[in-house]
């Protein structure tokens, strides 16, 4: 039996590796563990993703909790030193861009373990970004990249990474999005929230970029206040914006705006519930980008970049940046206008774990078909 280490850090993870470890159980040849490595932990933040996901358990767990960029990925990687050398497996499976996806490839790679990055070769080419840090060195290091669009593989290409290390298998955090409508949608969460199906916009803000400084964070919410005198805003709100939220300037543009509602972080399918009948999304998030596309519904991605630019070019995103006058603008295009005709990228298809699977599988030497 070929061993499988999957590493699972922060928010975003948890949606890309549930299909993966389904994908790969239907392989008898294959074995899966999970390591967790705590960078997430409030209840909303992790544990409520594996009930929503059916991933089991963590079958270890890191606790490294939160603290500088430093210190998380250095414990992080003490901690996980000590679950590959009990451990040893044949391929640690490493997803996205956070800290926790970095410090296994480093240590995973040192200890001459193979490792495999999904969603590689996406670059905002900005590197006051951690997260384009994360990517760079993480697909540096990796054998074997899954790539969620063709444009990814360019970058790749481009960096000198062997032609033969890149997979073009689609997205798979679209495949947890079209195996999870159908249960999202008989949520009751628009009625908890007494809202109308199309007739409110949903925003998520976490960058720190946007974020961290009291009086940008204030100058976002001023312009997402606006919106709301059109239609209700719906804001869950990430844990890393409470410090800013308690900022007086901060306070005084929540109490100004005419329906902007702060709720706590939602678990997966709440959330899906809420964004699939929005009428405007609004979000400095990667992963909304790509779930607004595969949706249908308008984005405008509240920052001057974007590693993904086939939402862009294909789907329902426009890049807006954080000028209020800019959103308020485009916030008022969309909702003067129709819904926006994007389409599917290529290979977004709620297969992509499989095709992952197929490739590990025949990596690790099994001859075993990976049922679809
Ligand atoms: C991390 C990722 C980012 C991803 C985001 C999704 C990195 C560099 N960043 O950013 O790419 O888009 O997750 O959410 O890996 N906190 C809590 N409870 C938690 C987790 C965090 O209260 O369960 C608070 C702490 O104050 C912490 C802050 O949020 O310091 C930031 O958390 P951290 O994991 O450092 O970064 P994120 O901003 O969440």
């Amino acid at each position: 039996m070929k061993k499988i280490l999957h590493v699972v850090s922060a928010r975003p993870n948890f949606m890309k590796v549930a299909p993966l470890y389904a994908a790969i159980a239907h392989n008898q040849a294959l074995t899966q563990t999970i390591v967790h490595t705590g960078q997430h932990y409030d209840l909303n933040m992790s544990e409520i993703f594996f009930r929503d996901l059916g991933l089991p358990s963590p079958d270890a767990r890191l606790d490294v909790g939160s603290g500088s960029h430093t210190a998380q990925t250095a414990h992080i990687m003490l901690g996980l030193e000590t679950v590959l050398s009990a451990e040893r497996p044949d391929l640690v499976s490493v997803v996205g861009d956070v800290n926790g996806t970095l410090a296994a490839v480093l240590v995973a790679t040192k200890m001459g373990i193979a490792v495999a990055h999904v969603e590689a070769g996406l670059r905002s080419f900005d590197r006051s970004m951690p997260e384009e840090i994360n990517r760079v060195v993480t697909d540096q290091l990796a054998d074997l990249l899954f790539t969620p669009s063709l444009d990814a593989n360019e970058n790749l290409l481009r960096e000198g990474v062997p032609p033969e290390r890149i997979h073009f298998v689609g997205n798979v955090l679209i495949d947890t999005l079209l195996a999870s409508r159908e249960s999202a949608a008989r949520l009751p969460i628009l009625d908890a929230l007494g809202l109308v199906a199309g007739d409110y916009a949903v925003c998520t803000l976490h960058r720190p970029s946007n974020v961290d400084d009291p009086s940008r964070f204030a100058r976002l919410l001023g312009a997402i206040g606006d919106v709301s005198e059109r239609l209700p805003v719906v804001f869950p709100v990430h844990p890393r914006c409470r410090r800013s939220i308690g900022d007086p300037e901060v306070r005084a543009v929540l109490a100004k705006a005419a329906d902007l509602r702060l709720i706590s972080p939602l678990g997966y399918l709440e959330f899906l519930a809420l964004t699939s009948r929005a009428r405007l999304i609004l979000t400095d998030s990667g992963g909304l980008q790509e779930e607004s596309t595969a949706l249908g519904v308008a984005c405008l991605t509240l920052r001057e970049n974007t590693e993904r630019p086939v939402t862009v070019e294909l789907g329902t995103n426009t890049l807006v940046g954080a000028e209020p006058a800019r959103i308020r603008a485009e916030a008022a295009r969309v909702l003067d206008g129709a819904r926006p005709a994007g389409r599917m990228p290529e290979l977004w298809d709620g297969h992509t774990a499989a095709r992952i699977a197929d490739v590990y599988a025949d990596v690790l030497g099994s001859t075993m078909a990976v049922a679809r």
